[in-house]
């Protein structure tokens, strides 16, 4: 039985958890695809740094030529995060005939097409299961077991650090930056924890599941995000009064006007399956047409969950190499054209500070029949002093209709601000 030899290019959360997956079931791993495997190599920022406990020091370097130029080794597993200088190593790796593993969503959702491409002329494979939904296995099941179908429709919770932040706030109370320093000591968040709460975490990883979903290549720039700053106790608050609970959600549809695809934080109703998804666990809806709805479940960040991931994909890409063979590559064999945002429909949640006197809501009202937005409930609570507080949900309308009405109601002399809106989804 030979060794199928691993070049690590990061040794962090993700790949420290694949390294222990790797070494605490070796043996049933090597049974199941034929070889043992074995870690030649470990690139990292500081080769002195401590590590977790078991790892020959001698295996660390700062010297990338030593995994990504070295002949012995078979596949390259890219855990270091960003685009930047991890496009330049992942194509050199993939030039040297080596097969390539990451877990990295900013490198596949920026430089997808450019790296698929270099995979396939040089025969190896290119697997990144570990890039959306930490240990979820969904990749796979959209491009293999899911393949026959008609895709429609992907809506999730793809981010564990923002699922854990808003869980946390809306049951105990909690602080904003209180909860994202716990996910950022739990190695959930990013590098840049910035990436998580303003949704560009789950804008790359929506557009990774919709290129596969809908075989058209949809890239970051694609996606409309908004994070999960914006949101105030008061609207969780609100969210619970009617029955909603508030998630960070991406969504995307293959329409007749096109590819649908965004990420912001909606309204959910209690009752919806995904309200029920809490601190880090992620879940994917997809529906298909022989299918129907199918929902994928399980912890989205962490080191042995997403180590979990790519271990698997390390076992796929180490068998293929025993066989010669490489596995499925790039499917994006159509151009379908990006839905703008201002064609989605969806209802929405509006909260307005105005001033407290006869005629306020009739104007508000007014705005919005004009723009033909029909409203659904309105609720007014807080007053302090001449200031009132305005809740407004609407029926379901078209985004351009609502924020042309919003145009309009932002300068009424009685309108103070408009605090926020958010979508409502899933009724
Ligand atoms: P991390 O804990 O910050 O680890 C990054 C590793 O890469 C460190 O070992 C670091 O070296 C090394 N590194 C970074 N830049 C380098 C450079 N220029 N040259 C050499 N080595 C470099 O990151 P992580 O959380 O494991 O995330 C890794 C990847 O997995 C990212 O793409 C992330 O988006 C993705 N991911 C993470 C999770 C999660 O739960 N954390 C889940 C799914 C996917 P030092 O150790 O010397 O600093
Ligand atoms: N920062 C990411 C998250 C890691 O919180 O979901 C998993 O991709």
């Amino acid at each position: 039985m030979r060794n199928i030899r691993l070049g690590f290019l990061g040794f962090g959360t993700v790949g420290s958890g694949a390294y222990r997956i790797l070494a605490g079931n070796g043996q049933s791993i090597a049974r199941k695809i034929g070889a043992g495997i074995e870690v030649a190599g470990i690139l990292v920022r500081n080769p002195g740094k401590k590590r977790i406990p078991g790892v020959d020091h001698r295996l660390f370097t700062d010297n990338p030529g030593d995994i990504l130029d070295n002949d012995g080794i078979d596949i390259v597993v890219e855990v270091m995060g960003g685009t930047d200088p991890a496009r330049e190593y992942v194509l050199r790796g993939l030039k040297n005939g080596k097969s390539v593993v990451t877990a990295n969503k900013d490198l596949i959702a920026v430089h997808g097409k450019e790296l698929f491409a270099a995979a396939e002329e040089n025969r190896v494979d290119l697997l990144f299961e570990g890039s959306v939904g930490g240990g979820i296995p969904i990749i796979r099941p959209l491009k293999h077991c899911l393949a026959a179908n008609r895709l429609k429709d992907i809506m999730g919770i793809i981010n564990g650090t923002t699922n854990y932040m808003l869980t946390k706030m809306t049951r105990d109370g909690s602080d904003f930056n209180t909860v994202l320093r716990e996910a950022m000591e739990m190695g959930y968040a990013e590098a840049d924890p910035s990436a998580d709460v303003e949704g560009y975490d789950a804008a790359r990883k929506i557009s990774i599941l919709a290129s596969i979903a809908f075989n058209t290549r949809v890239t970051l720039d694609d996606v409309y995000v908004e994070g999960i700053t914006r949101i105030a106790r008061e609207d969780i608050a609100y969210a619970r009064d009617l029955n909603y609970l508030v998630k960070l959600l991406g969504i995307a549809r293959d329409t007749s006007e096109g590819i649908e695809v965004r990420v912001h934080p909606c309204f959910v109703p209690v009752t919806h399956p995904l309200a029920s998804v809490n601190d880090v666990f992620n879940a994917i809806f997809v529906r298909g047409d022989a299918v129907g709805e199918a929902m994928f479940y399980g912890r989205g960040a962490g080191d042995l969950p997403t180590g979990s991931a790519v271990a698997a994909d390390i076992m796929e890409a180490a068998r293929n190499r025993i066989k010669n063979v490489t596995g499925l590559n790039c499917t994006c064999f159509e151009e379908k054209p990006i839905k703008p945002m201002v064609r989605i429909e969806s209802k929405y949640y509006v909260r307005l500070k105005v001033h407290d006197r006869p005629g306020v809501l009739a104007s508000i009202a007014f705005a919005l029949g004009e723009n033909n937005v029909s409203l659904a409930s309105v609720l007014q609570k807080h007053t302090d002093g001449d200031m009132a507080e305005i809740v407004l949900v609407t029926h379901k309308v078209r985004e351009q209709n609502i924020q042309e009405a919003l145009k309009i109601i932002e300068k009424l002399p009685t309108v103070g601000e408009i605090c926020n809106l958010i979508r409502v989804e899933g009724d």
